[in-house]
């Protein structure tokens, strides 16, 4: 490295040097995970507050019974991004998803941007999720066993409450569970993961014989932009895809594991959705789906109050599975960032006995905690949705420029149809991000400046790349 690039923020860490961090036995972490596993982390990362949630919420006031569109472009667009993000797991197979590609790729300011980014993806994600958790626990207790939360604790300040409690509890016990090793989490995530997709299955076959076509018209009683408006909302639905390629130094095979387990899991999901999104508006109007729990809600309006409870369970365990792999992913994107030197050095610290990056997680827990137990779901939610979408823009470009300047990198997975594929990745990408509210694109915006001075203040002087000489 000359010294010009030395102190550039354009410069690329060096893919064997990547590699090389596996090698390193106090920083790296052990190799537990198999295809299978990995396929359960990624439906257990996607399928959650988006489909049990958000999906009452865009059909009554954004897309109506359309929002199957809304679900279909949303998958679409995340369908694209994931081709592009398997080839990228396919030739960097460490931890730090995007942020590591991005860094052998693109550059370290671009790397440090997805990376800042990323955190709106998972911690942001993780509080938002947390949220819906609250609403169902909250629903459940009500429903099933009488007993009434009061809204001081159930709901943040902005939403008339003091704190929402449920939320922060759940973030306090996942950050505990994920410290003690991935390992137990990840036989914890495999059954919860098998719990929910029993319990969405059951849904569609009780709901399937309620089904009034005449539900299904209007079909677009918000025009045809309700349906952008909606999948820039539900979008959430399809996030924690990419997740999976954070776990590739815990798997036994990354580089055929992981492009796998990221294409299979979204395509399970996919299915899912459009099935769920079909029965939920055919049970019921779309006008009466405006509900913190809207699945289970629309079974109880049709007198279905036991299959209602069933679901409500369901879905409380389904949540779970998402905010352990959001938790887990963002912990390990620290850890990455850390082992960079972009962050302080505690991030990366591992626990000599659990093996786990414990500081990173502990850090994580509380920021999220806080949030989750002071914001209401949809901010948290958008700016998911924006940081995610944004993090997509840069990869599917990232598979691009690296065909270019390394093009005899092995890859195990290629993108097919280059340049048109990763184009049309970026250009969907961004067409949601531009179908989200103004003031979500501002708050963005501020964050990405905060980011930046944070780079240009710290992590630039810290880097480890400053240490490289020629
Ligand atoms: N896709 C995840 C969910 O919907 C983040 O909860």
């Amino acid at each position: 490295m000359d010294q010009n690039q030395r102190h550039s923020p354009w410069r690329i860490k060096p893919i064997n040097l990547i590699l090389k961090h596996e090698e390193e036995p106090d920083k790296s972490l052990k190799r537990t995970l198999g295809p299978l596993s990995i396929t359960a982390m990624g439906i257990g990362a996607i399928v959650g507050t988006g489909i049990f949630v958000l999906t009452g919420v865009a059909a009554a006031r954004y897309a109506g019974p359309g929002l199957i569109l809304s679900f279909v472009i949303a998958g679409i667009v995340s369908g694209l991004a994931a081709i592009c993000y398997a080839e990228f797991a396919s030739t960097v197979p460490v931890a730090g998803s995007a942020y590591t590609y991005s860094y052998a790729t693109l550059g370290e300011l671009i790397a440090w941007i997805i990376g800042w980014d990323l955190i709106l993806e998972y911690a942001v994600g993780a509080a938002a999720v947390s949220i819906g958790w609250s609403g169902y626990v909250t629903d459940f207790l009500q429903s099933a066993l009488g007993i009434t939360l009061p809204k001081a604790l159930t709901a943040s300040p902005f939403s008339g409450g003091i704190v929402n409690l449920p939320a922060v509890l759940i973030i306090i016990f996942l950050t505990i569970l994920l410290i003690r090793g991935t390992s137990e989490s990840s036989t914890f995530n495999n059954i919860m993961v098998g719990l929910k997709l029993v319990v969405i299955i059951f849904f569609l076959i009780v709901g399937f014989g309620h089904i009034n076509p005449a539900h299904w018209t209007p079909f677009l009683p918000f025009g045809a932009g309700g349906i952008f408006r909606g999948a820039s909302v539900i979008f959430f639905a399809y996030i924690g895809f990419d997740q999976v390629s954070t776990s590739a130094e815990e798997a036994r095979n990354p580089s055929r594991d992981i492009p796998i387990g990221i294409l299979i899991s979204l395509f399970v999901c996919t299915v899912l959705y459009i099935l769920v999104t079909l029965v939920l508006t055919g049970m019921v109007s779309y006008t009466q789906l405006d509900v913190s729990s809207p699945v289970s809600h629309a079974l109880i309006l049709l007198g279905l109050n036991a299959a209602g409870s069933i679901i409500s369970v369901g879905a409380i365990c389904g949540l779970t599975t998402v905010l352990i792999v959001l938790l887990y992913g963002q912990s390990r994107i620290f850890f990455a960032m850390s082992r960079d030197r972009l962050l302080p050095p505690i991030f990366s610290h591992v626990h000599h006995r659990f093996h786990t990056p414990y500081l990173s997680s502990i850090v994580v827990g509380i920021v999220v905690a806080l949030v989750a137990g002071l914001t209401p779901i949809d901010v948290v939610a958008e700016l998911t949705n924006i940081g995610t979408l944004a993090a997509f823009v840069m990869v599917s470009a990232g598979v691009l420029i690296l065909r270019k300047t390394q093009p005899d990198l092995r890859r195990v997975f290629r993108v097919p149809l280059v340049p048109w594929l990763p184009i049309l990745s970026i250009i969907s990408s961004l067409i949601l991000i531009v179908s989200l509210p103004l003031i979500t694109i501002i708050r963005f915006i501020i964050w990405l400046a905060l980011g930046l001075i944070i780079y240009f203040v710290y992590s630039r002087k810290h880097s480890s790349l400053e240490m490289l000489t020629e």
